[in-house]
């Protein structure tokens, strides 16, 4: 799949004229941007604001629609002019070769992943596939087109979107919680931070689960670009992200359905693991950000200081969503079932994002207990996306659709 010929042939089914010709769409936009993951969680939130920030700029959603990928996502954008979708696998490096030259890409903003832990512990070779060699495919696919161009490597990006989890677990030193030493607007009344320690830009990297191990090696492959060939590349750790539009395996929207329809919730272990929670949005302005203004080769930690322990965040999406529907506060607490831990479980991320904060100006913009209030109310507001993603039905309608193409 990977046979250096490949490119060779790549290339020369493409007339070089035709890379450089006049094409109507592709002519009148200031950038044009592939936005890879974008029917999924955070990728849909990027792909939304930049396609109503930037109308100048011709925004590509390239997604494969795996089970995590949902166009109803982004269905308030799909009319306009500057947003085209784009159904295909990060690992087909033909069709990779293919869409950097049809749509003379100058952008890419990579999210494409497998991104649930649990699945990576049951199925490791789908996120060494995806993550690492979809990268890579995709890594080069851009390397080749832009190296093909007059200009080189000018005026282009390749921003890869990671994890804060490639850096391992860090200790809860404090396991009561300790008043941070920073000031954060992600929170009014939680400031605890529950250890000393924290992961900044230069700390080993240290991923557990095959999840994490995959994006280590794709943010090394990233960067090993950048180091090799001169790629401008930007790399990017973020926290857990929260907001309208995760898929219902991860904790927030699996409990908050959960809790509607009063079935149990599974809390890992004690449910004493801690995660550091930022607002889907607030991740979204930092990627738009960091696109235009960080520094080619850098990588930025994305956090909003903002941890709780499991159980604890558990509690307050229970009183909340109680209290939306009408029930008494805390009432659901009974449906908090422990079941066994997950293997390797990871203890306590915590994200330092003051570099980001000092050199681009950024900060969260919510308080966490607006964003959570939010969060459960579009939820509990949008049954019908709910039901429609634990169906599967949009699986067998985007089959239909796309088979032919
Ligand atoms: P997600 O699982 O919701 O979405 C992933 C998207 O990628 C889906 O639309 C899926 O169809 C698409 N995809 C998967 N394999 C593909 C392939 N081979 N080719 C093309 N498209 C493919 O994930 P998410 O939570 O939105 O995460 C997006 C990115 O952000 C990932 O790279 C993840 O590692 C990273 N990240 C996520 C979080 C978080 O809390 N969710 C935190 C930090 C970083
Ligand atoms: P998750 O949303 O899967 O994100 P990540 O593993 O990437 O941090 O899980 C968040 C935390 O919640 C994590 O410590 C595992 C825990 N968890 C449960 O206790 N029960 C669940 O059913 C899920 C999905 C997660």
């Amino acid at each position: 799949m990977y046979d250096p010929y490949l490119l060779v042939k790549c290339f020369s089914l493409i007339p070089k004229k035709a890379i450089f010709a006049e094409n109507n769409i592709i002519m009148e936009f200031k950038r044009n941007i592939i936005i890879t993951g974008g029917a999924g969680f955070i990728g849909s939130h990027v792909v939304r604001l930049f396609v109503n920030k930037y109308p100048e700029y011709h925004i590509i959603n390239l997604d494969k629609l795996t089970y995590a990928g949902n166009l109803a996502n982004l269905k308030d954008v799909e009319d306009k002019p500057n947003y085209t979708f784009v159904r295909a696998d990060i690992c087909d490096f033909d069709k990779m070769c293919e869409l950097m030259t049809q749509y003379r890409v100058d952008g890419v903003i990579h999210l494409a992943a497998e991104s649930h832990v649990d699945r990576s512990i049951k199925d490791p070779f789908t996120f060494a596939q995806t993550n690492v060699m979809g990268t890579l495919s995709l890594l080069q696919a851009a390397k080749l087109y832009w190296e093909s161009l007059p200009e080189g490597y000018e005026g282009k990006r390749f921003y890869h979107i990671s994890t804060d989890e490639v850096y391992g677990a860090l200790k809860l030193t404090n396991p009561e919680g300790v008043e941070s030493p920073f000031t954060t607007k992600a929170s009014s009344d939680h400031h605890h931070a529950y250890g000393k320690d924290f992961f900044t830009e230069d700390k080993k990297y240290q991923p557990h689960s095959p999840y994490s191990a995959s994006k280590a090696s794709s943010d090394h492959f990233v960067r090993a670009f950048h180091d090799t060939y001169g790629m401008p590349t930007i790399v990017t750790n973020c926290s857990n992200n929260y907001g309208p539009y995760q898929f219902p395996e991860k904790l927030i929207p699996l409990f908050i359905n959960n809790i509607r329809h009063r079935k149990p919730l599974p809390v890992y272990g004690k449910g004493e693991n801690v995660r550091d929670w930022l607002y889907v949005e607030d991740h979204a302005r930092a990627i738009d950000l960091i696109f235009h203004k960080g520094n080619v080769a850098d990588t930025y930690n994305i956090g909003g200081f903002n941890e709780w322990k499991n159980i604890d965040i558990i509690k307050v999406v229970i009183k909340t969503v109680d209290r939306l529907l009408g029930r008494p506060e805390g009432a659901d607490e009974d449906l908090i079932t422990h079941v066994t831990d997950r293997l390797g479980h990871d203890a306590r991320y915590a994200i330092d994002s003051r570099k980001l904060q000092k050199e681009l100006g950024w900060e969260p913009s919510l308080q966490f207990e607006e964003g959570i209030e939010r969060t459960v109310k579009w939820y509990l507001d949008h049954q019908d996306w709910m039901d429609n993603v634990t169906s599967g039905d949009y699986m067998k309608y985007y089959d239909d659709m796309y088979k032919n193409r």
